[in-house]
């Protein structure tokens, strides 16, 4: 059987679907906007429901986690990796970039999510107050605080971590009772921060499975910002930038959808949300061989 690396090796340079990672779920609000903006292109979506949520996780097991994930998504022929993750983005994305992918294939790419809501951010605010709602990782790591400080450094934010949102997703209970307690209680601590607060970014790309419940309980002055259409025009701006990536993508209009977990629940909540039946594969990223 060929090695991992191999596999990397062999599929160099040859146009391949692209890749989109999440810790779970969440990275389907991106994929579902991403697929709207590329309707050709072939995709890979995997999950890692089995170790999800990342949000509390230490740094080294987050980058760990994610490289293993985009080693995996390079060995299926991925040329582009988007880590539609926050957490993943926060912790891992740099190291990834300076360090794993040079060694890798220095001509694929891996981007995130954070730069393109940072640059998108400013013009949705009228007073330049930001809320950021981000998980226990996100919000430690400053991320959003130093990409705001380079590119809009007249806007204020403030940041809270909701560390129990993304398990309420993962465990379907976002349309339950419990998520109307923790969804409220958040939005209220967020406010009593900044009072002034007129645009919040939701930060974790699993939240816009929460919208119903968190347009329920925000102002309704307040601009929600999701990230799935911003991270797509962002997308599609470095894909008109950056032809020779535009056509290492293969133009299918497929879907793969990968799990670390039970498949079955996996496609019941995917085909839901995505609008569109969902079949997915359970695959094993942890012990493969390299
Ligand atoms: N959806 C992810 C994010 O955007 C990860 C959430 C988690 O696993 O805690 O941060």
């Amino acid at each position: 059987m060929t090695s991992l690396k191999g596999r990397i090796r062999e599929s160099a340079g040859i146009p391949g679907p692209v890749g989109v990672f999440d810790s779970g779920y969440g990275g389907l609000t991106i994929l579902r906007e991403i697929r709207r903006a590329l309707p050709q292109a072939d995709f890979i979506y995997l999950g890692d429901n089995a170790r999800a949520p990342y949000g509390n996780r230490s740094f080294d097991l987050v980058y760990n986690f994610t490289l293993q994930a985009v080693e995996y998504l390079f060995a299926q022929g991925c040329q582009l990796v988007i880590l539609a993750c926050n957490t993943a983005s926060a912790k891992a994305l740099r190291s990834i970039q300076q360090r794993d992918l040079p060694l890798l294939d220095p001509d694929r790419r891996v981007l995130g999510v954070i730069r393109p809501t940072a640059e998108a951010v400013a013009s949705y605010t009228r007073n330049g107050h930001i809320g950021l709602f981000g998980t226990p990782g996100t919000v430690a790591s400053r991320s959003y605080d130093m990409e705001l400080a380079k590119l809009h450094p007249d806007l204020v934010l403030s940041s809270l971590p909701c560390p129990m949102w993304v398990p309420l997703v993962e465990n379907m209970e976002a349309d339950g009772e419990g998520a109307d307690f923790f969804v409220k209680r958040e939005i209220d601590r967020l406010l009593h921060i900044d009072p002034q607060i007129d645009a919040v970014i939701l930060g974790c790309t699993h939240y816009p499975l929460l919208l119903n419940k968190i347009r329920k309980y925000m102002p309704r002055e307040v601009t929600v910002l999701s990230q799935g259409d911003i991270v797509a025009a962002s997308l599609l701006d470095y894909l008109a930038r950056h032809p020779e990536m535009e056509k290492r993508i293969t133009k299918g209009a497929s879907v793969r959808y990968l799990t670390t977990e039970e498949p079955d629940k996996f496609s019941s909540l995917a085909s839901v949300f995505m609008k569109d039946p969902v079949q997915a594969e359970r695959v094993t990223i942890d012990n493969i061989t390299s």
